[in-house]
């Protein structure tokens, strides 16, 4: 469907969960989530296979798993058999952070996983271990490795580069698509949460360096997935660098997406909080198409823009953090 600004809403990003086995520095703090989702709170799957069901019914043809970390919620490798199964459900991809695919790598991929992002900072234990305040550096090689033993199309990598962490990783993980097709992409930090006490590394400073150390990087047209990045080529590099400018290449005259929090609140920008609970209306006893008129109404008032930065819009700005919405 499309919204009132004409752009159509064909994707929808689904948090199952807030909860992680990672807590990265920008994300969530040491202690981990002061309140927790209690179980009761959350969307059983029934619910939403629902949803995706009537969002399907609405336009919907893409559909993101995200976290918190997706791989943690149990049975997750069902879900996404059953989201595709579901009539108008086109893709079904997932973004994690790598620490349980080499487990689940292959259950994900039987199940018709049409593509994995991985959230990768650093290519060094010891980075790894201060960022993510984990061990778990070699399990998500071991992941990645194992997506690739299995030759799997469509996998990415994601890097929100950090002055005060990983400035200096850039070249070497943008050599993580030299020998196999996939993406690396640098994501530009959005002050959401704690993401707001960090600075990014600029794209213009990226670019410098990867074309210092690999030459020019050429502008690469074709579609890559569902999102807003941008993709370059690299002279002998078999995959591909994008680039998610979200502050500095505002992409929201483009944008295709709502999502849905683990609690079930439909959320309509990354940014503000302009949205709706579901889970009441769900839990109500109304039929399908009540809740599908209540999502049309909604999506309709999707914002036209975030305005991160914007002291004028400071009002609008949702408290939510990342881990409660899965980027
Ligand atoms: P695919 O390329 O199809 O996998 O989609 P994607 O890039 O949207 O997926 P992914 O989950 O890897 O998203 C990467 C990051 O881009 C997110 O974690 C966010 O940080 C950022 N991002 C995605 N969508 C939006 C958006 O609508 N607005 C803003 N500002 N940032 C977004
Ligand atoms: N800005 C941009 N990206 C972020 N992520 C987490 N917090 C932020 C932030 N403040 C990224 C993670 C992961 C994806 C789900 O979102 O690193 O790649
Ligand atoms: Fe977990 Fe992702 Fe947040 Fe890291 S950024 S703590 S992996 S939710």
């Amino acid at each position: 469907m499309k919204d009132r600004h004409g752009r159509e809403i064909d994707y929808l990003r689904i948090s199952i969960t807030d909860r992680c086995n990672l807590r990265c520095t920008y994300c969530m703090p040491e202690e981990g989530i002061e309140q927790q989702l209690r179980h009761e709170d959350l969307l059983s799957y029934e619910e939403i296979l629902r949803l995706a069901r009537c969002f399907a019914a609405l336009g919907i043809r893409k559909i993101k798993l995200t976290g918190g970390e997706p791989l943690v919620r149990l049975g997750c490798c069902d879900l996404v058999r059953q989201l595709k199964a579901l009539p108008g459900i086109e893709q079904v991809t997932i973004t994690t952070n790598g620490v349980l695919l080499a487990e689940m790598a292959e259950d994900l991929i039987a199940a018709g996983i049409d593509g994995i992002n991985v959230s990768l900072d650093t290519v060094e234990r010891e980075i790894f271990a201060q960022i993510t305040r984990r061990d778990y550096f070699d399990k998500v090689m071991a992941g990645l490795e194992r997506v690739k033993a299995l030759r799997f199309p469509n996998l990415k990598i994601n890097c929100v580069p950090i002055v005060q962490f990983n400035g200096d990783q850039i070249v070497k993980l943008a050599q993580q698509a030299q020998d196999y097709p996939l993406a690396v992409r640098f994501i530009e930090l959005m002050p959401i949460g704690l993401g707001s006490t960090y600075t990014a590394v600029s794209k213009e400073d990226i670019m410098k360096l990867l074309t210092d150390a690999f030459g020019p990087l050429q502008p690469y047209e074709e579609k890559l997935g569902n999102g807003p990045a941008e993709y370059y080529s690299l002279p002998g590099f078999q995959g591909k660098i994008g680039f998610i400018g979200a502050i500095h290449n505002k992409f929201c005259g483009q944008c295709n997406r709502v999502r849905l929090t683990s609690n079930g609140f439909l959320k309509l920008c990354l940014n503000q909080k302009k949205g709706m609970e579901l889970l009441p209306l769900l839990r109500s006893g109304c039929d399908d198409s009540a809740l599908q008129a209540a999502i049309t109404d909604m999506i309709l008032q999707k914002p036209l823009e975030h305005h991160f930065y914007d002291k004028e819009y400071a009002e609008d700005t949702d408290s939510r953090q990342m881990f409660q919405v899965g980027g």
